[in-house]
């Protein structure tokens, strides 16, 4: 048995590494999809076709669930998936809907930080209205983070100039929660955390997602427990120096 993760790059590592940590004993496939990324900035047909592209791929080297490991190709095409293809499909929410009711009676505002194009989409407007009666969700498109993670770039100094100019705008004592609408952004979350005032809670889909994951294979009847945490890397590119650059931002996460 062997499951799919699925991203238009490294961003989706980071939701693979949550699943080595509660999922051990499953393999892996995971695929990024080099030729393409960025997708937040992209049209929704490119995405669209670009995702069926590499999920064809995917299936052809063999895996027995899906993991749509990024908000914005989620937010495009995860229903056409799952109308197209019978394995079991997992795709990414924004915790928009956690960070409000662990925001609630606290008077305090919750920022969501995601790609121009997740942002646009009617899922996530659909979510926001169902989620936000109050009216206390914000949300910011940060593309440039996509490729400051792709360029593996960590620098505290860069990286905070950057969230200082983004968050200019924002007065943040009037912030709880800080949501991190895109698998790409966790990689950050310890630079956040370094420069955000202590009261900002930082948080992610992830953990959520990898528990739905559980779930849905038990649901399908799947047989679990039987891998040994085996991640086969591969890119839509083919390019080897990108296969070691995969390995070495998972290190980073684990
Ligand atoms: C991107 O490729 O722009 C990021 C995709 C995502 O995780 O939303």
């Amino acid at each position: 048995m062997r499951l799919g993760f699925f991203d238009s790059g490294i961003g989706g590592l980071t939701v693979l590494a949550e699943a080595l940590r509660l999922l051990p004993a499953e393999d892996y496939l995971y695929m990024a999809d080099t030729t393409h990324v960025p997708y937040g900035t992209k049209s929704q047909e490119e995405v669209r076709s670009f995702v069926f592209e590499a999920v064809e791929t995917m299936l052809q080297h063999g895996i027995d669930a899906l993991v749509i490991a990024c908000n914005t190709a989620t937010s495009i095409a995860i229903n056409d998936l799952r109308e197209t293809y019978s394995l079991p499909i997992i795709g990414m929410e924004p915790a928009v809907k956690p960070a409000v009711e662990m925001n609630r009676d606290t008077g305090k505002r919750v920022l969501v930080f995601a790609t121009p194009l997740t942002l646009k989409m009617p899922k996530y407007y659909a979510l926001v209205s169902r989620v936000d009666e109050d009216g206390i969700v914000d949300s910011l498109p940060m593309p440039e983070l996509v490729q400051y993670c792709e360029s593996l770039q960590f620098d505290k100094v860069v990286l905070e100039e950057y969230f200082r100019a983004k968050l200019a705008p924002y007065d943040l004592d009037n912030y709880g929660i800080i949501v991190l609408g895109c698998t790409h952004y966790p990689f950050y979350t310890d630079i956040l955390r370094d420069m955000l005032p202590p009261h900002i809670q930082i948080i992610n889909g992830n953990a959520g997602t990898v528990r739905r994951l559980s779930a849905l294979l038990n649901r399908y009847g799947i047989d679990t427990g039987m891998g040994s945490g085996n991640v086969k890397f591969m890119c839509t590119g083919g390019e080897a120096a990108y296969i070691e650059k995969m390995k070495r931002a998972l290190t980073l996460l684990r």
